[in-house]
């Protein structure tokens, strides 16, 4: 049996659950009967993108927790994407199936000392990525996600000063796209900056027609070797879009799922990262599964709480951001 404390960390993640329940069906159930909604991630695992009334990339599961007009919000994903959904939808509850899924790139930018970084730029305007936690977004002039960072910089006068954080790949690469001279948080994604470039070469020899998909979070020696970059979204669309038939996967593996069901005659394959074991699976997403999340929609628990002076400062730079990304269509 669980402490107090675990059970109030990941819900009843241990709870008993009979093994031949149908949880499709008790979880379409449990939608109706509470209003609740469910959105995931593409990262999540397959049967979980496969319940979910939305799929997303982060800014897409924004847009859609800002609209939604059901009571409870399941947030499929991890900690701050469950934040930001509170934070734009504060008097739902919003439900996380396991507490404990954060980010390393998260994680790896902590308040205080972003606040101590920031006070050496008086002059510079904070864009964060919103892969951090809600105090970093209250301290933050606009928030951007990874479709819309290179329009949302843009979208700033030419001699903005600007500081970019916390995920300094992604930073790097929207400096180069812009011609911009941003300041960058030392931070980065666990995940993508795992991928070995010698073996991605090697794949792409053995299969040399294949296209090299990666998202901006990654290194910029696995950038250089890309013929697209992009979102999880940008990449979804472009494999779907694109005439070819073959692509090596710089991202999260979750993708994949979504890939060959959208596109069944072709092959996707995860590109290798730089350690033994040849998985590139994100230990946070993945803390979340299809148990969990029938628990948590059925208690009720674990549920999102965010400070409500942390949610008046964090929502106006995560507004901004919906209405760039609405003012250009994205
Ligand atoms: P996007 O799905 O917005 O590209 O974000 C990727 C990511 O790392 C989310 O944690
Ligand atoms: Fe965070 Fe990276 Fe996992 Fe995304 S993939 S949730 S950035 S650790």
């Amino acid at each position: 049996m669980d402490t107090f404390e675990e059970i109030k960390m990941n819900g009843f993640a241990d709870e008993y659950i009979d093994p031949s329940l149908d949880l499709f069906a008790e979880i379409e159930k449990l939608k109706k009967e509470k209003n609740a909604v469910v959105l995931a991630h593409y990262y999540q695992e397959g049967d979980i993108q496969d319940i979910a009334d939305y799929i997303g990339d982060s800014l897409g599961l924004s847009q859609q927790a800002a609209k939604t007009d059901a009571d409870i919000i399941v947030f499929a994903g991890v900690h701050f994407m469950a934040e930001t959904a509170k934070i734009l939808s504060p008097n739902k509850k919003v439900l996380l199936p396991d507490l404990k899924a954060g980010c390393s790139l998260a994680d790896s930018c902590p308040p205080h000392l972003f606040k101590k970084f920031k006070e050496n730029y008086p002059d510079h305007l904070v864009i964060t990525y919103v892969n951090c936690t809600a105090e970093l977004k209250a301290m933050s002039d606009i928030v951007c996600t990874s479709s819309n960072a290179v329009q949302i910089v843009e979208s700033l006068p030419k001699d903005q000063k600007i500081i970019f954080g916390p995920d300094k790949n992604l930073g790097a690469w929207v400096a180069k796209k812009t011609g911009r001279d941003l300041v960058l948080w030392n931070g980065a994604c666990m995940v993508h900056e795992i991928f070995s470039r010698e073996k991605i070469t090697k794949l792409k020899e053995r299969h040399p027609n294949a296209k090299i998909l990666a998202h901006p979070e990654c290194e910029e020696v696995i950038l250089q070797l890309a013929d697209y970059i992009g979102s999880t979204t940008g990449i979804l669309k472009y494999a779907t879009n694109s005439p070819e038939t073959e692509f090596i996967v710089a991202t999260e593996a979750g993708i994949i799922h979504q890939m060959e069901k959208e596109n069944p005659s072709k092959k996707f394959f995860p590109a290798p990262p730089n350690n033994t074991c040849a998985c590139n699976d994100c230990p946070h997403m993945k803390r979340n599964t299809l148990e969990k999340l029938y628990l948590c929609m059925k208690n009720g628990t674990p549920e999102i709480d965010v400070p409500q002076h942390i949610i008046e400062k964090a929502v106006v730079p995560i507004e901004r951001m919906l209405q760039i990304s609405a003012r250009l269509g994205l």
